[in-house]
């Protein structure tokens, strides 16, 4: 697994690399859904984004709750970190901050964070259930999740859960809806939505694009 995870890292590490050369598109398109998961943000909350990537959402997040707010983002890759700095300081925002770290084992406090969003990036990790008991440990009383992530509605199988390209494509760790509800009501959640947006033609399976709402009780 840990193999996994480190080919996870390589994979999206070479595609900052590449953006940060390159230098003309320093936001490359990662995302797997809608824009669902930075609507309804209040100025003077306090964001968490797993997962941030090039920081396109932590950067809208952190204009959306103004300078009394805060922005976190969250990536294990360091040239992912590196690359959403650079489209930080491009665009002189002062209320994010990049973080390095896994989103098994978030290193913010307890009970510090208003709203978790997550675009694509829930379905990379190796322990749902821990992950998942991390937002809730890092949210406040009655904070809440927007998140958008690769669901299925059977179990993918076996062959494609083991597929490491099919792990980095987004596909390969993707769970059902089901699954994913019944994580998220163990944990704790309350007033769960899913809402499949759109198919994505991927793997011949039914790797679905979908919106997770979910308030800590
Ligand atoms: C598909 S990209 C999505 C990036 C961003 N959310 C977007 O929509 O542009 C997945 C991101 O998750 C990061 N990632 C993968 N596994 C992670 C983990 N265990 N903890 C934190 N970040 C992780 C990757 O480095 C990558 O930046």
């Amino acid at each position: 697994m840990d193999n996994l995870k480190t080919k996870i890292n390589t994979h999206y590490s070479s595609i900052a690399q590449k953006a940060l050369n390159n230098g003309s598109d320093t936001f490359p398109v990662l995302s797997c859904g809608s824009v669902k998961t930075i609507e309804n943000l209040n100025p003077g909350e306090t964001i968490l984004d797993l997962g941030s990537g090039p920081g396109r959402e932590v950067l809208l997040a952190a204009q959306k709750v103004g300078p009394t707010g805060k922005a976190y983002g969250l990536d294990i890759s360091l040239d992912m970190l590196k690359l959403a700095n650079h489209n930080r300081e491009k665009l002189n925002i002062t209320n994010a901050t990049f973080l390095q770290g896994e989103m098994e084992d978030i290193p913010l406090p307890d009970n510090s964070v208003d709203v978790v969003i997550s675009n694509c990036v829930i379905n990379l990790s190796l322990d749902k259930t821990r992950t998942i008991s991390e937002i809730s440990r890092v949210l406040k009383p009655k904070g809440r999740i927007q998140i958008t992530d690769k669901v299925t509605l059977n179990p993918l199988p076996q062959q494609a859960r083991k597929d490491p390209e099919l792990w980095c494509d987004c596909v390969g760790g993707a769970i059902t809806i089901d699954e994913y509800r019944q994580i998220l009501e163990q944990i704790g959640f309350i007033n769960i939505e899913i809402e499949v947006e759109h198919q994505q033609g991927c793997c011949g399976d039914q790797a679905l694009d979908a919106f997770i709402y979910a308030e800590k009780s």
